[in-house]
């Protein structure tokens, strides 16, 4: 039986503008690493090497990062979605498009604390039609739901008002044992009130024509990239895992769980866990508190920033300022005299400030 992985990743990113006018969320770096990358390292590693990227907004710049898929020794096929019309369509343009047999179908912006080897491996032992992963958020109301009733799957509900009770949010990732079940739901389908094929209606077929749906609550964190509070957050559950590394040059100091890249340069001092990406350099005045991603060749000066990320080429003179949660785009130039920030900035913008 063939495989298929499906990656989707067409989304436009809307609450995080202005990153994503130029930076689709799956293309964010985190630790070197775009998200979307890892999560084909992570399909790869279970075995899954034919991938079906499905793109849309900006499509071409995952065909500039990932290519053909043999620098991460996989298969990828770029399948286009030009109207956003959800994900149940998304992936009915990947069958269409050759996804065959069984799919894996990962959504670009999400990522898994376990990984997806007990997921695939539970989904494959149990026989299962369909299979699903839940888990509990504090606001069930931006998510798919799971209504659970007797150790199954009664109904899935697409952001609903109200949570109803006994359920679970579901996560992004989708597994199909037949391309060709997915093929005959998806033709019943009519679109949602938002005008998009819903996952939760496309899998509601599979309950109501008496197939086997399988489900696991993931027993580590699940992230959703959907806002920058979202992808710090991702972040510092990532640096929380961070194995330190040291390759760059340290003439300052650096305390805890600190990864420095070749070529970066730390003159001042870096709390842990953090991450120096290649290239990139730390004034001797500057202090990194702690969660805090610098990707490549960024140059700080100055100041203090905490529990930020900060993205390639940016340039930051920070004087006695103290950043904290913030997002710097690529290419971004800060220069501050003092005072407390918090910034989202988009690629190439400029904050001065001039007192
Ligand atoms: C999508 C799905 C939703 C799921 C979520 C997971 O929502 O429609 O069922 O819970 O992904 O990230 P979106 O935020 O893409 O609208």
């Amino acid at each position: 039986m063939s495989v298929s992985g499906v990656v989707l990743v067409a989304g436009e990113g809307t609450r995080l503008r202005p990153l994503t006018y130029t930076l689709p969320k799956p293309l964010i770096p985190i630790m070197g690493r775009p998200l979307v990358t890892r999560i084909i390292e992570e399909l790869m590693g279970n075995g899954i090497n034919n991938i079906h990227v499905v793109v849309g907004h900006l499509g071409f710049l995952f065909k500039q990062v990932l290519g053909d898929g043999s620098g991460l020794g996989v298969n990828i096929r770029y399948v286009e979605q030009r109207e956003r019309l959800g994900i149940a369509h998304a992936i009915h343009r990947a069958v269409e498009d050759g996804a065959v047999g069984e799919l894996v179908v990962h959504l670009g912006d999400n990522y898994f604390g376990e990984g997806l080897g007990r997921f695939i491996r539970e989904f494959r032992e149990g026989d299962y039609d369909v299979y699903v992963v839940l888990t509990r958020h504090r606001d069930p109301t931006r998510f798919g739901n799971a209504v659970i009733k007797d150790g199954r799957i009664v109904k899935l509900i697409e952001k609903p008002r109200e949570p109803p009770p006994n359920s679970f949010v579901m996560t992004g990732i989708y597994m199909f044992r037949d391309s060709h079940d997915v093929e005959r739901a998806f033709s019943t389908l009519k679109p949602s009130a938002r005008g998009e094929y819903e996952i939760t209606d496309l899998i509601q077929w599979f309950i109501d024509n008496g197939r086997r749906v399988g489900y696991s609550i993931t027993n580590s964190w699940w992230k959703d990239m959907g806002t920058p509070q979202d992808i710090l957050d991702l972040l510092y559950l990532m640096l929380d895992e961070v194995k330190p590394r040291i390759e760059g040059e340290v003439r300052g100091e650096v305390n805890g769980r600190v990864v420095v890249e070749r070529g970066a340069v730390i003159e001042g001092r870096v709390h842990g866990p953090a991450y120096i990406g290649k290239g990139s350099m730390v004034g001797k005045d500057t202090v990194i508190e702690h969660y805090v991603d610098i990707e490549s060749n960024v140059s700080i000066n100055g100041g203090s920033l905490s529990r930020s990320l900060v993205l390639s080429d940016a340039s930051l003179e920070l004087g006695r300022a103290r950043l904290v949660d913030s997002i710097i785009g690529p290419k971004s130039r800060v220069r501050l005299s003092g005072g407390n920030y918090s910034l989202i900035l988009g690629e190439g913008n400029s904050i001065i400030s001039i007192a």
